[in-house]
Order: C-alpha cells, then structure tokens, then sequence
C-alpha cells in the first residue's frame, strides 16, 4: 500500500485537504491528494509502477498525478524544505516540512493531514486547530495574508460555509472586508474568477452562496451589472426550484447545474453587457459565442412556445420546437417562465417526448427506392411526428 511505500523509501507520506475535512465531516470524497516530504515525483513513480498506472509529472511544480488503471486520479505533491522560506513563517527551525506545506493553504479545515506510513498510520497531524474548528463549525483563514495572496479564497469561504453550515470567523470575515475595501478583486484574472463562480454555481445550494456574495458586495465588486436585484433573485429562485424539481426526476442526462444558473445571473443583460461580463470573466470567443447563441435560443423559443400554446398545434411540433435547445437552456426557460403551463410543456418533453425514437432510417428509405433528397427529412420528419403525437395520446390515456 502507500504507506508501505513510503516506508520502504524512507519518506514520510500524508493525505491532506479535502479529503481529511470531509473524512471528519462524514461527507463522501473520492479526491485523494498526497504530500510526501521528499520527492514526490519520483514517489508518484513508485506508485504507478506498484499500482499499474501511469504517474503524469510536473516538474515545476514538483507535483505529479498517479492515473490509477481504473481512471482513478491521486495527486501528489511534494513537500519541501524551501518552504522555510516563507515569508509570514514563524521560527522556521521548528516547522516540518508538512507543517509548513499546510500553512501554505487557505482555511484551518483544510489544513490537516493524516500520516500513511504504517508505525504512523491513520494518525492526524493538526498544527492549526483544524479539529476544533470543525467542531465549532468555522471557516478560518490560517494567517492573515491569505487572502492577500490570493482573493478567490473569498469565494471558497463562502462556499465551503454554506456547503457545510458553516460559519465564517470573525477575524476571516474582517479580513474578507479589507480585501473588498482594497480591490484585490480587480487584481484577479477572469478565468481564475470564472473558475469559482462556475465552482459556487455547481454546489448543492448556489442561491445561499450569491446571497452570501451579495452581502458581501463581492458581486459588484466582480462587476456591478452581476449584482442580485429583486427580479434576478426571483428568477435565480426559480431555477433553484426547477433544478431541485430535476433532481428529483433521476434522469440520465445530466445538466451542467452551473450553466443554467450562470443563464440567471446574467438575465436581464443585454448582448453588449453580457459581452462585458464575458470579458471580465475571461471567455474565450467561443464560449462567448456559445453562450451568447443560447441566450438567443432561449429568448426566441420561448416566443415559439407561447405561439404553440396559443394556437394549440400538435404535440409533435412541440418536440421539435424544444427538441433543438440544449437541457440547460430547456430548465433556464422552465426557470424564466413560471407561467405554469409553459413549466409543464417543457416537463413533458423532458419526461416524456425528449427520447422518443424513430426505426426508420434514411438508409431504408433508400432500400424502398425513395428518390434521395430533401423528401427524406420531410419523411422522416413526418414519422417523427407521428411516433411524438402517438406518445402524446397514450400519455393522455393512461391519465383518463
Ligand atoms: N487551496 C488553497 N487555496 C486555493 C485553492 C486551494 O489553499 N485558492 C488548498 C486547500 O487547502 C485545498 C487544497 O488546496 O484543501 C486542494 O484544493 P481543492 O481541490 O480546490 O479543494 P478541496 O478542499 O478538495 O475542495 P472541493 O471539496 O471543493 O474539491
């Protein structure tokens, strides 16, 4: 096992972070980092070698990634004596190279390391109070520069307080505000800031984490035409509901939960300002141009809906309104239309008619001797549309 072979090399090995925090806590995480005091590389080698799998290695870093046969990813860093050097470090005779390793991080809580080498194993290296904290149910930043060097720590307290019910320190909220008051903020790159935001928006709870940013005024300070205002957070608290209401359905597909609620974020922006907040968060062109026509295709399928709707045409030809937008942009529309007939036009091309599949190919119809051309779309539409509408009556049977 690893601690074996860290023993057998002589090298004191350690999993930290994520993975001792949600140990603790009782919360599921497949995310496994180690640190070794030693070399990790070479360590990573070791273990690629022991466990059949390949150790993908970056030596700037002088970190590595051990890709296990399964497809199971192990980071694995190295803990060095450099580190002494650190400029906020106390005596630096006294400190391990481990314990020097976790100061380096952003919150008390993930600052805890349990020992691998078997005549240590499953012992927990606490330098910073990591278990008290968590029995208290706080976020604490480690010193007072942290987020100093680095402003996303703001948005991973909040994230990590409301994924936990966690509070955040006194001391870390102080510094949260300095940091706002001074602007580290702008200092940030876009991609770096659109990194976390899409991290905010993919946890259980994103609603809590943006009321949270707002209160912060963290969400003006991104950009103001980001910040919450009465009809976006009425909006965001229906996709909140839409995505729960999703949830619960057990589909196979699932959505990037992110996108949907980035969809509410930005509603109420024109082109110009969306382009604006594209740019702060540093899309590329193409992601700006993706998002950008999905903005569209919302907008001009929900006219299309309503038309439907309206002059009550077939099933049918609502699966191929709503057969051309993706699921994201189908549970933003959900969102951004509470009317209820509208939610349940979409939930039953979502629950019913999305899957809906045709047997006949355009290769058959080739076999049957049918001139090819634009006939065969219009055929295979047709059969399309009788298969949708035929789903559409037993639907409306098995409600009788
Ligand atoms: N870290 C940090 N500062 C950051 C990002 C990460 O100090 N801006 C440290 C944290 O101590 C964290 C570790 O690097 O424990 C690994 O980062 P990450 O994988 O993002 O954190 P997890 O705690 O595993 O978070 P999650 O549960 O969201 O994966």
């Amino acid at each position: 096992d690893i601690g074996e072979l860290g023993r057998d090399r002589g090298l004191a090995v350690y999993v930290v972070g994520g993975f001792v925090r949600d140990l603790l806590l009782h919360q599921p995480n497949f995310d496994v980092d180690l640190v070794v005091e030693g070399d990790g590389i070479a360590f990573a080698e070791a273990m690629a070698k022991a466990f059949h799998g390949r150790a993908k290695s970056h030596p700037k870093f002088k970190t590595a990634v051990v890709v296990l046969s399964d497809g199971k990813r192990i980071d694995v860093a190295t803990a060095r004596l450099e580190y002494y050097e650190y400029p906020a470090a106390l005596p630096t005779v006294e400190l391990s190279s481990i314990k020097m390793d976790l100061y380096r991080r952003d919150f008390t809580i993930n600052a805890l390391a349990v020992h691998l080498n078997p005549e240590r194993f499953g012992e927990l290296a606490d330098f910073f109070g990591a278990q008290r904290d968590i029995k208290d149910r706080v976020v604490r930043v480690l010193h007072s520069l942290s987020f100093v060097e680095d402003p996303t720590r703001i948005l991973r307290a909040i994230r990590f307080s409301e994924r936990y019910g966690f509070r955040i320190g006194a001391q870390t909220e102080r510094l949260i505000k300095n940091a706002l008051q001074h602007n580290f903020f702008h200092k940030l790159s876009g991609a770096r800031l659109f990194h976390e935001i899409s991290l905010i928006l993919g946890e259980e709870n994103p609603l809590s984490c943006l009321r949270r940013m707002q209160q912060y005024k963290l969400l003006s300070a991104i950009h103001p035409l980001l910040a919450l205002d009465t009809a976006k957070e009425t909006l965001l608290t229906a996709t909140d509901n839409v995505i729960k209401w999703y949830r619960l359905l057990y589909m196979e597909q699932a959505p990037r939960i992110w996108l949907v609620f980035f969809l509410g974020l930005c509603s109420g922006l024109d082109d110009e300002q969306f382009a604006t907040i594209a740019n702060r968060l540093g899309f590329t062109k193409k992601m700006l141009a993706e998002l950008g026509s999905l903005r569209h295709a919302v907008r001009k399928t929900a006219h299309r809906l309503y038309n439907w709707e309206y002059l009550k045409l077939p099933v049918s030809e609502l699966y191929f309104l709503l057969n051309g937008l993706s699921l994201e942009g189908l549970l933003y529309l959900m969102a951004r239309n509470p009317k209820e007939s509208i939610q349940k036009h979409i939930s039953l091309y979502l629950t019913k008619l999305c899957d809906t599949q045709i047997e006949i190919t355009g290769e058959d119809l080739q076999i049957m001797g049918v001139e090819p051309g634009p006939r065969y779309g219009r055929i295979l539409r047709a059969v399309t549309a009788a298969a949708v509408d035929g789903v559409a009556v037993s639907r409306e049977r098995q409600l009788e």
